[in-house]
């Protein structure tokens, strides 16, 4: 029998860009004409909930519309050949979708929610808005995100995994935010790493296979050299 390898893959806003969700640092600081701190951060939450509430809710919607591309779909597909452990940043299903087993989201769920007060009663609303006063046990309903300023409780999960992978893989994210951008980091020393993006991006270990193109021609690219490698 042959052993298949252990794919750990980080994917970011990238590989969801050619499904039309948009990044967020190829806007300047805005995240769809929003300010990412007014509109994703804890602080954001306090001062403006309803506005908080309002983006999201125009996220999920849009999230309703738009569709995996052949980037989640070929990662799903791997399956046949490694075994495939994806870690997004992103919260949106589209690795679901597209028929992936293992994804563990680091920064939550947009199709997901919880009432403020009680982190771990998590629940599924798909693509319902919440709005101001729905609650559940006593407390406002929040989206179920990670925002800046708080806890990523999936991170020492996320680790572990990337520390067993035999290949590492990221994908269409700038490795600017953390602790995210430092699962880099854990991947073992011999164990293969390939970065895809069309951009430059800030990259400090030497031991990567740098695949500069957009994740549609990218990750079939890396997927050709690891199958033969
Ligand atoms: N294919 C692959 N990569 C792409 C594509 C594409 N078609 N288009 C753009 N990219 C790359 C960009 O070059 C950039 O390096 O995707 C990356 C997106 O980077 P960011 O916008 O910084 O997104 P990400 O790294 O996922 O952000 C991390 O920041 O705002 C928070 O919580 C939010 O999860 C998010 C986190």
């Amino acid at each position: 029998m042959v052993m298949r390898k252990r794919l750990v893959v980080l994917t970011g806003a990238g590989i969801s860009a050619e499904s039309g969700i948009r990044t967020f640092r190829d806007m300047g600081g805005l995240w769809e004409d929003y300010d990412v701190m007014e509109v994703a951060s804890i602080d954001g939450w306090k001062k403006n909930p309803q506005l908080v509430l309002e983006f999201y809710n125009q996220r999920r919607r849009q999230l309703e519309t738009v569709h995996p591309n052949i980037a989640h779909k070929l990662l799903a597909e791997a399956e046949k050949d490694f075994n495939v452990y994806v870690v997004t940043q992103n919260v949106d299903n589209l690795h679901e979708r597209a028929g992936s087993s293992n994804v563990l989201h680091l920064h939550g769920e947009l199709t997901k929610a919880r009432p403020a007060g009680c982190p771990s009663k998590v629940i599924d609303i798909g693509y319902k808005d919440i709005n101001w006063g729905d609650t559940l046990d006593g407390f406002q309903l929040r989206p179920h995100i990670v925002w800046f300023g708080e806890e990523v409780p999936m991170l020492n999960e996320a680790v572990k995994l990337v520390q067993t992978a035999e290949i590492f893989a990221v994908i269409g994210t700038s490795l600017n935010v953390y602790p995210a951008a430092g699962l880099l980091d854990y991947a073992p020393k011999g164990c293969p790493i390939y970065v895809v993006d069309p951009n430059e991006i800030n990259l400090w270990r030497r031991d990567v296979t740098v695949i500069k193109e957009k994740a549609s021609v990218g990750v079939p690219k890396m997927l050709e050299m690891i199958k033969h490698a």
